[in-house]
């Protein structure tokens, strides 16, 4: 036999084999938008670092999410910058705050629309911390209960799922008790269960206002060394009750998402965050790379990796062109 007597160039030769062989087929099925909503009225403030992205008032949120829902994407987080921010993130549980609102108006508007929201207190505080802050401590248990109402306020607007993003211990717990207590037995938990702490949350932070006014956030988000550490984060989050759990930033972490995907038997979420997005819009505008492929590409390496659904701010641009391609 002619050497070598493997040739994986034969099913690479065309578009149709290649086609027939291929993996990883991303769908619109797989994303979900975040989005910003702020207070007003026809208010579409651009956010620098993240081009085509929008602090949206109501109405210009439901247009988004319109967009969304009508390229198929099933679903939208929803983060909220409310107008006043004080030490215990009140506005973070307001029946009306920002995110209560605009669950509300989603849902009358696209019931259809899955709407997700992140419960954390760190848009809301004026610490800027995901916790309650005593001296200088962000502490934890004191914490739980206000992250418990804010997710209670959230499903009562309507959220369908809650996604609690602050990396206090035992949060899972909290909220799934709450939920339970007051007839919201079916309202998921998608919890940010390995959140690292990253550099890669800064477009994110001028987006949100969310910025500490203090010190960092390596007591609460993971250190950026630690995989094992990460399945044990995931195991305690099933344990309390999560149903899907999330891996966060994605690119960076794709080893954690491959392993959580391998020990653990919940869909798992990977979160293609702002600083990711922010380099590759950067490079493109540069000339430097062609940010379509380097788009698909990405997203395609996250789902690879392991991830079941991919929160990723390129989830409009990505379902067009998927759509394109049929
Ligand atoms: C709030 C929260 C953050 C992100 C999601 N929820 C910021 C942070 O933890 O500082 C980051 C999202 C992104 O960068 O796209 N806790
Ligand atoms: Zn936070």
């Amino acid at each position: 036999m002619l050497f070598p007597d493997y040739r994986p160039r034969r099913l690479r030769q065309n578009k149709d084999f290649r086609r027939m062989i291929r993996e990883t087929v991303l769908s619109a099925d797989d994303l979900i938008l975040p989005l910003f909503a702020i207070n007003g009225k026809n208010v579409k403030n651009a956010i620098p670092s993240m081009p085509g992205h929008y602090q949206l008032s109501l109405d210009n949120l439901v247009k988004t999410a319109k967009d969304a829902y009508n390229l198929n994407i099933p679903a939208v987080m929803l983060f909220g910058i409310p107008d006043k921010k004080d030490s215990l993130g009140t506005e973070a549980y307001a029946k009306n705050g920002i995110v209560q609102r605009a669950a509300r108006e989603l849902k009358n508007k696209i019931p259809d629309l899955v709407v997700i929201t992140d419960v954390c207190l760190c848009q809301y505080t004026d610490h800027g911390h995901c916790g309650v802050v005593e001296g200088n401590i962000i502490e934890n248990d004191a914490s739980l209960d206000l992250l418990a109402r804010t997710a209670l306020s959230h499903a009562k607007a309507g959220a369908d799922m809650v996604a609690p993003s602050d990396m206090m211990d035992g949060r899972v717990t909290e909220i799934r008790n709450v939920l339970d207590e007051n007839s919201l037995s079916h309202v998921p938990i998608m919890s940010y269960a390995a959140k690292y702490c990253s550099a890669y949350y800064g477009p994110f932070r001028e987006a949100a206002h969310s910025a500490p006014q203090f010190g960092d956030r390596r007591t609460y988000q993971m250190d950026p060394a630690n995989a094992l550490e990460a399945i044990r984060e995931v195991s305690m989050d099933v344990e309390e009750g999560a149903d899907i759990i999330m891996v966060k930033p994605a690119l960076p972490y794709l080893d954690v998402i491959c392993r959580v995907r391998q020990e653990i038997d919940l869909p798992v979420a990977a979160y293609n965050v702002s600083g990711e997005y922010a380099m590759i819009k950067a490079a493109e505008k540069m000339g430097w790379i062609d940010g379509k492929k380097v788009m698909m590409e990405t997203l395609t390496g996250i789902k690879r990796a392991g991830a079941d659904m991919i929160l990723t701010y390129f989830a409009l641009e990505a379902a067009k062109d998927l759509l394109k391609k049929g």
